[in-house]
């Protein structure tokens, strides 16, 4: 039950020895094979290599590769594609004039949408939700982590990691769900936000733990959202379980949230977009893997992770896209890629990186996917006929993906 991929004109991110991520210089080097074959078995890359060296055994498919590369998929490591509705009116009247803070400020963002999802069956939920991941699978991802946070209530955030549960059954791609209850300061907990976490810590925890429903914790440490303080607990209380830490941090404003996560072993640290010296400082030499998401810098008009000061300063970086209905509505990780290199001044082959290899270890995966290893899953993206590799990048906004295969089988949805 093989499939060989014969006559690829690149084969891309092939790591003969598997590494967990790649930082500072090393995220230039991204290693490839010209003219290769590949051979996918039981949805597991068995081998590859050069195609004087192709196997001449009977394979129950050849796909002829002439002229297309093959790379794999992309990892997005930061997603919140569980949502009811949208937010195109907050999009308006940012365009008319308003702030993202002044549209929060206003009962609008992170509390509107959860008004939103508690109007929301989960069987509805789980439609909408299906959708956007048909979505971004067609677009080349083929592993996603994805956060709760827009219940801000136990049941509703119950609700959203069950509808994660149900997509992460119910599809070949793999899923990593992330309990994000302390997203924003519910309503109802208005100037009462000790209480607020007292029932995250107290009621909704224990009964997602109960439920297995979770793997990752996550908090929006941030000025107006959470404290450092309030995230340290947060991320505390959820270790307890078994839940491993990841933090929301220096999106408007730096205060200390990725000393928080680093003491607490985050795996990753995301958003990035205002970062002081001591903050990458604080990142040398850690196991935590700092996550910058471009696309929501491009929707909110605000700055840019400085990729090139932190892998300069030999950080790891990895790129994911933030889908989400107020800040980031897209889950293009063509885009990602592309607008990294634009705006962030990353090359090619640090963004690929920071996309695949570097995403899947923010996810924990790295074992798994991220590059064309043999064992890995055969989760890939089979270009369209181009010259080189960069032309993915270099041409922002269009689609060079012909085919995508998640364990080994190409997806037609
Ligand atoms: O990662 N920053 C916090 N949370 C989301 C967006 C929340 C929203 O506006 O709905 C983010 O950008
Ligand atoms: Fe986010």
């Amino acid at each position: 039950m093989a499939t060989l991929f014969k006559n690829i004109k690149e084969l891309i991110q092939v790591r003969t020895e598997p590494i967990p991520f790649v930082a500072g210089k090393a995220m230039s080097e991204l290693p490839t094979i010209k003219n290769a074959f590949l051979v996918v078995e039981n949805g597991l890359i068995l081998d590859f290599g050069t195609m004087a060296s192709c196997p001449k055994a009977a394979f129950s498919e050849v796909i002829d590769a002439t002229g297309k590369m093959i790379l794999p998929s992309w990892c997005d490591s930061h997603t919140h594609i569980v949502y009811a509705g949208n937010r195109e009116g907050e999009f308006v009247d940012r365009i008319k004039g308003l702030s993202y803070e002044d549209i929060a400020a206003n009962g609008g963002g992170i509390l509107n949408s959860a008004k939103k999802l508690q109007d929301t069956s989960e069987e509805e939920l789980y439609q909408q939700s299906k959708e956007r991941l048909e979505d971004v699978i067609k677009l080349g991802t083929g592993a996603i982590e994805i956060k709760s946070g827009y219940g801000l209530t136990t049941e509703a955030e119950l609700k959203m990691l069950r509808v994660i549960k149900r997509l992460k059954e119910n599809y070949p791609i793999e899923v990593k769900a992330t309990f994000l209850g302390a997203h924003a300061v519910p309503t109802e907990y208005k100037g009462n936000k000790d209480a607020y976490l007292k029932l995250l810590v107290e009621d909704t925890l224990p009964k997602i733990a109960k439920e297995n429903l979770a793997e990752y914790i996550d908090v929006f440490c941030e000025t107006g959202y959470f404290s450092v303080a309030d995230a340290e607990l947060i991320l505390k209380e959820g270790k307890k379980y078994g839940l491993i830490p990841k933090i929301h941090v220096n999106q408007f404003t730096a205060i200390g949230g990725i000393q928080a996560g680093v003491n607490h072993n985050a795996l990753s640290v995301d958003h990035l977009e205002v970062m002081r010296d001591e903050d990458i400082e604080a990142l040398k030499s850690t196991d935590t893997m700092p996550v910058s998401l471009p696309s929501c810098s491009y929707f909110l008009s605000i700055p840019y992770t400085p990729a090139r000061n932190m892998i300069d300063a030999g950080l790891p970086l990895a790129l994911a896209t933030d889908y989400n209905p107020g800040s980031t509505p897209s889950g293009n990780m063509n885009f990602v890629v592309a607008t990294a290199c634009i705006k962030m001044k990353m090359t090619p082959e640090e963004a690929i990186n920071a996309a695949t290899l570097n995403g899947a270890y923010a996810m924990g995966l790295e074992g798994k996917v991220g590059s064309i290893t043999k064992g890995k899953q055969a989760n890939l993206i089979l270009t369209k006929p181009i010259n080189s590799y960069g032309f993915i990048l270099y041409s922002f906004g269009a689609n060079q993906i012909e085919k995508v295969y998640l364990k080994g089988k190409e997806i037609s949805i």
